[in-house]
């Protein structure tokens, strides 16, 4: 159930109004809804059940403290990408203990303040990594826990720019010669072998891949067992895609009963990295239409949001549905471009889309909770949009629109300057 809905007329996140919304803070803003991301959270610690496991939501897709924030309370563990990532999660309340560090450029530094925080588990991506962390842990005199992200080369049917799990990309080690880097990895001083992972893409809308590179990593621990390499979890990483337009992704619960269909009787703890399914659906996107300007080959809308509050359309082609704020009549709709203020052709958020647009209408870019905001950027020194949580009828800043003064602090002139 969608926690965004028509009701008298007006476009509601949970208990409140989005035109009061954009009214109260502008736009152009994020709004999130805390029964959606707990509802997408709860659909796969439920699909789990009593399995051993943990479902450890990927920081990256959307990092906002308050985010977070809800997702720990609710027992989540997280999976992060660098040091500041692990620091929001400990800002959010959540425990070291329950993080992976995944990445395939780890530096010292993150490595010895992940070490020292009791971090869970490093996901290693490449054997001199592997040798770094083992060096960086032996001087700390602490051990590191680790899983070897393989790479299981299974095609994910997915966005070329979001697969990952094929030969020709750049993360993980090739399934072939795991076994001999695990061998490696039990011979190391301070290195503590717990799992085996593998992350193949994103926005994923079958089974079939994910199922692929599971078989391929039961393969892989048989071998390891026989060789006395003991695996204790398996992480399958994220990739759930979610329904941005007419897609049908598989559900959490179908997800699961595969995965332990497949373990059968072996005792593996499950590990999932899920980002996306659990942020995308609980955010919009807030935008004002600026001016409208109709052209003898397309109608243009200039909204007041663009690529640098949301980069998905510009970069991956992304289609995201747009909603009006207040229902109007389609009597009067055309077929219009929305495009930023940006000053680059690729700035636009949606394309060719019947709607019935006045100046000063308010929009909904829906689904875009997951790499939205987190991906946004001060291009053309626009300040970053504000961010909102809902929370049935009350509603908080989580982060406020940036201003001039923040995006140029930390800015230098230089001296003697006539300023
Ligand atoms: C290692 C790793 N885990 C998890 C994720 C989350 O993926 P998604 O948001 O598609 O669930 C990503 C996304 O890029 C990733 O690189």
């Amino acid at each position: 159930m969608s926690h965004f809905y028509y009701h008298g007329g007006e476009l509601h996140a949970e208990g409140c109004a989005l035109p009061a919304l954009a009214d109260h803070y502008g736009t152009p803003c994020y709004v999130y809804s805390r029964a959606e991301l707990r509802q997408n959270y709860l659909s796969y610690a439920n699909a789990l059940g009593e399995h051993p496991g943990k479902i450890c939501y990927a920081v990256k897709a959307n990092s906002n403290i308050a985010v977070l924030q809800v997702l720990a309370e609710l027992g989540a563990g997280f999976d992060i990408v660098s040091k500041g990532e692990l620091q929001r999660v400990l800002a959010a309340g959540g425990s070291a203990q329950q993080v992976i560090f995944s990445g395939v450029g780890k530096t010292r530094d993150e490595m010895v303040f992940a070490l020292q925080q009791g971090i869970g588990c490093f996901n290693v991506e490449s054997t001199a990594e592997l040798e770094l962390l083992s060096q960086v842990a032996s001087e700390c005199n602490l051990s590191a826990n680790i899983s070897l992200r393989v790479n299981p080369d299974v095609d994910a049917q997915t966005h070329p720019y979001i697969s990952t799990g094929l030969k020709e990309n750049k993360f993980g080690i090739d399934i072939a010669i795991a076994p001999e880097v695990y061998q490696q990895a039990a011979a190391l001083p301070n290195i503590n072998i717990l799992g085996v992972d593998c992350h193949i893409g994103s926005q994923l809308t079958q089974l079939e891949p994910f199922m692929d590179a599971l078989d391929r990593l039961l393969m892989l621990i048989d071998n390891l067992q026989q060789k006395g390499i003991v695996i204790q979890h398996l992480d399958l990483g994220g990739g759930l895609g979610v329904c941005y337009q007419n897609e049908t992704p598989p559900s959490t619960a179908d997800y699961l009963a595969q995965v332990k269909q497949k373990l059968g009787n072996r005792s593996l703890a499950i590990y999932l990295e899920p980002g996306r399914s659990i942020s995308a659906t609980a955010g919009v996107l807030l935008t004002e239409v600026l001016y409208l300007k109709p052209t003898v080959h397309r109608n243009f809308a200039i909204i007041d949001a663009a690529m640098n509050d949301n980069i998905r359309p510009a970069l991956y082609q992304a289609w995201q549905n747009v909603l009006p704020l207040q229902e109007n009549s389609p009597a009067a709709s055309a077929v219009w471009d929305l495009v930023g203020p940006v000053c680059e052709t690729g700035d636009f958020l949606a394309k060719q889309r019947e709607l019935s647009l006045e100046n000063g209408d308010r929009l909904a870019l829906m689904s875009s909770g997951a790499y939205g905001f987190v991906m946004s950027s001060n291009y053309n020194t626009r300040g970053r949009a504000a961010e909102i949580m809902v929370d049935g009828d009350q509603h908080f800043l989580i982060r406020e629109r940036e201003s001039f003064e923040t995006i140029v602090a930390g800015e230098h002139l230089l001296p003697g300057g006539k300023a």
